[in-house]
């Protein structure tokens, strides 16, 4: 009999996480639902001292992530601040956490990473005039650093042939995060998850792939 699998999400607290860390628990395996509290992808100490704790690894949902909000993020108005506090969580932070749990998905006989981007990254829908996002402004920094992990994602998945490691568009969600923001949207948490739930659980995934639960997302 094979081994239960063992799944950690960042920023399992609330929204998206949440409800993939409920949606990997419910098709079996062995989650590590990691709230800010317990793994705060900024902190190289709390990195550190959280994978040290751990001694499996399947799959590595990086999830956390921070609009960063409207202000100082306004094309001819930006905040450096605000921005760098952006790429702080939704790059760096990823980088901080995928570096410190890949000796543990080495070991791995199926691993997985998951990184949940948005397809507000993708250059060429924002360049396409017959998308929304076209003519939509976009908080300045937010975009860019999804753009950035999508990258990221490509990187490390050619470094890691073996591995499956994807981006994720989980599609405008009403979270907090979208609430923040002053959106109502319809599409729930665990609609956003959907995508990634899929990526952990698929037989034969695909690698440095951008996907929302539509299909190819164009980069
Ligand atoms: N909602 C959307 O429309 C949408 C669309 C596309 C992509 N996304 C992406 O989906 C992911 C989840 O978003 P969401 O909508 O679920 O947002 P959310 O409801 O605001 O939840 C964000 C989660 O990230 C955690 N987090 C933030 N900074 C962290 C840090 N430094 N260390 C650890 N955890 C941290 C938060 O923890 P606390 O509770 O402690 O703050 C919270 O659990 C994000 O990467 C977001 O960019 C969302």
């Amino acid at each position: 009999m094979s081994e239960t699998k063992i799944a950690l999400v960042t920023g399992a607290g609330r929204g998206i996480g949440a409800a993939i860390a409920e949606g990997l628990a419910a098709r079996g395996m062995t989650v590590i639902a990691a709230t800010r509290a317990d793994l705060d992808v900024t902190d190289d100490t709390s990195v550190a001292a959280f994978a040290s704790r751990c001694d499996r690894l399947d799959i590595l949902v990086n999830n956390a992530g921070i609009s960063g909000g409207r202000d100082g993020q306004t094309p001819g108005e930006a905040d450096l601040a605000v921005i760098r506090a952006v790429y702080e969580t939704n790059l760096f932070g990823v980088i901080r956490v995928t570096e410190a749990f890949l000796p543990l998905l080495r070991k791995s006989a199926d691993p997985r990473i998951i990184n949940v981007s948005s397809g507000t990254a993708s250059l060429h829908w924002n360049t396409d005039p017959a998308h929304n996002f076209a003519a939509r402004g976009t908080p300045l920094g937010y975009p860019a650093s999804k753009a950035a992990l999508n990258m990221l994602t490509v990187q490390y998945a050619k470094a890691f042939p073996g591995m499956s490691i994807n981006a994720t568009a989980p599609g405008a969600c009403g979270t907090d995060f979208a609430k923040d923001l002053g959106l109502s949207l319809e599409r729930t948490a665990a609609d956003g998850a959907a995508i990634a739930i899929r990526l952990a659980t698929m037989d034969g995934p695909p690698t440095a792939a951008f996907v929302s639960d539509e299909g190819p997302v164009p980069w």
